[in-house]
């Protein structure tokens, strides 16, 4: 809409040294023509213009006479101007429209007798109910099709057929109850249905798109994988439905699988993955796993089994991934870590466990990992032999834990630390704690420590920022002299830093 606003602004400008273009228009290349905000279809437009784009603008109806003898036309944009119907046969005679964009209005119908020049047909937003087979003939050369967010309930794909150049048909958004006819798109290269009502595809829908690579049927009530999915696929995203189980019969075919998407389905169990030899994301969030499912393919490199109810980690469901970098297991039940379980996985960089009940750091976690979430578990106490592998960590967070001492000696394992979540621990604030605040204070690391739950005298206090616990160690002869440097310092670390914005959720893909 920006373009637009500019054109407005600019208008004035142009109009005077162009007296040909229509009011309330720019006409700012030779033979475009952008109207904002008019209130019927400006009638001066040079019949030799080749782009009209009008949008924010009052056109109730569009009419033949509006374009008539407009044969340079190429692109033709009408949008959020509230447009309810089109003239038949508007377009018919423009044998150079290409693209024709008429979202965001209130057509109740697809335009009758489109030109078979067309390439782009975008009506996503508008009213529109049926599709028609006359609809589309002859649109031997049309390649986008997009008509999301509209009313269309059930659809037949004969309807469709003769679009042979096809190759992306967006169909999101329209409360669509069912699908029938099979698909003889041989062109289409994406196919998109996220958030309909579809319970089901008739048995033989995908087996003729031979050369469909993007399937997106995210948001509908599927409680089955649709049947006979092409092989060409390299995304196949099912999220938000109702599957209770992935079949091996059901996606052994897809080869060339790169990303499949089932999150928030109530999957228990998953079988086939073995099979799809080029998969790198599989992304399983909110289901009812009780476990990684078994034979992962090794070209993984990101999987989200987040938000399921996992009990343990064992090193036999990962000894094949040497390629993941991302693995997130945050919100299950996880509370035995095999030790070492990961050791294979030498690209790990970035490991989510929070919300689990994890009693202690898994042992032996890649040297690899920048980032390392356990907020949320039960953590108890810190050991030496849990952080001597991870020097190239950067962030650890430990928020709400049950962790009470923190011997500074252990930093001296992370030296790229730059992110330290301590906060929501019971704190025992001795003066050996001190100890590990100046360490911190020394690394530079930015530390979020919480508040000491004990000893009586300082409870409440943030232990990271507190004078107060300055002072009562100043006392001991060990840290009289430490007090004075630590004042003179000037220090980054306070109890209210924020890093880059919402640091819960922040989760850094690139950390090198
Ligand atoms: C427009 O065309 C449709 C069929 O293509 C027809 O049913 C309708 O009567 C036509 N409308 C007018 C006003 O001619
Ligand atoms: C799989 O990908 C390869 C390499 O891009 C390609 O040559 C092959 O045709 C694809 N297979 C299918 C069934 O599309
Ligand atoms: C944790 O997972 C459960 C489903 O297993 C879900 O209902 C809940 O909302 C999740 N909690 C968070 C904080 O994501
Ligand atoms: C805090 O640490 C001191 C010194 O190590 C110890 O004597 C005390 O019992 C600890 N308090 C708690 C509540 O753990």
């Amino acid at each position: 809409m920006q373009v637009f606003y500019i054109v407005f602004i600019l208008f004035p400008l142009y109009s005077s040294r162009t007296p040909a273009c229509p009011r309330r228009c720019s006409c700012d290349l030779p033979r475009r023509v952008q109207c904002y905000r008019v209130g019927e279809m400006p009638k001066e437009i040079a019949s030799t213009t080749r782009r009209i784009y009008i949008s924010h603008s009052k056109i109730k109806m569009l009419q033949v006479t509006d374009v008539l003898g407009m044969s340079y036309l190429e692109e033709f944009v009408l949008t959020c101007s509230g447009t309810e119907s089109v003239e038949n046969n508007t377009f018919k005679a423009l044998g150079a429209l290409r693209i024709l964009e008429l979202w965001k209005n209130k057509l109740r119908h697809v335009p009758s007798s489109l030109p078979p020049s067309l390439e782009v047909l975008k009506l996503g937003d508008n009213l529109i109910s049926i599709l028609h087979e006359s609809d589309f003939e002859g649109l031997k050369n049309l390649r986008v099709l997009d008509i999301q967010s509209n009313l269309i309930l059930t659809l037949s794909f004969i309807t469709l057929s003769s679009l042979s150049s096809l190759q992306s048909l967006t169909l999101d958004g329209n409360d669509m109850e069912s699908v029938f006819g099979s698909s003889h798109l041989p062109s289409l290269k994406h196919l998109s249905m996220e958030n309909n009502k579809l319970p089901s595809f008739p048995a033989s829908f995908f087996t003729s798109l031979h050369n469909l690579l993007f399937l997106n049927l995210n948001g509908n009530f599927l409680t089955d994988t649709p049947p006979d999915l092409p092989k060409s696929l390299l995304s196949l995203k099912l999220e938000r439905n109702q599957l209770k189980m992935l079949r091996a019969g059901d996606v052994k075919q897809l080869a060339n699988l790169s990303e499949l998407c089932l999150s928030e389905n109530q999957i228990s169990s998953v079988d086939g993955v073995q099979y799809l030899s080029s998969l790198t994301r599989l992304e399983l969030a909110g289901n009812k796993l009780q476990a990684i499912p078994l034979r992962l393919p090794a070209t993984l490199q990101k999987i989200d089994c987040s938000n399921n109810l996992i009990r343990q980690i064992t090193a036999q469901e990962f000894r094949n991934l040497q390629e993941l970098k991302h693995l997130f297991l945050d919100n299950n039940t996880v509370a035995t870590f095999e030790d070492g379980a990961l050791q294979k996985c030498t690209l790990l960089s970035n490991l989510a466990l929070e919300q689990n009940l994890l009693s202690s750091i898994p042992l032996s976690l890649p040297h690899t990992l920048a980032r390392l979430d356990l907020k949320g578990n039960s953590i108890q106490r810190i050991q030496e032999q849990e952080l001597s592998n991870l020097r190239h960590l950067q962030v650890l967070n430990l928020r709400n834990n049950k962790i009470s001492s923190l011997d500074y000696s252990l930093l001296k394992y992370l030296p790229r630390l730059r992110y330290l979540y301590l906060d929501g621990n019971p704190w025992n604030c001795t003066c050996d704690l001190l100890r590990t605040r100046r360490a911190l204070m020394a690394k530079g690391t930015e530390v979020k420590g919480g508040q000491c739950t004990s000893p009586t005298e300082s409870q409440g206090e943030a232990w990271m920022s507190s004078q107060r616990i300055l002072r009562v160690c100043a006392h001991h002869n060990l840290y009289a002299a430490d007090v004075g440097e630590e004042n003179g310092k000037k220090s980054n670390v306070d109890e209210t830093f924020s890093v880059r914005g919402n640091t819960d959720d922040y989760y850094d893909y690139e950390i090198d």
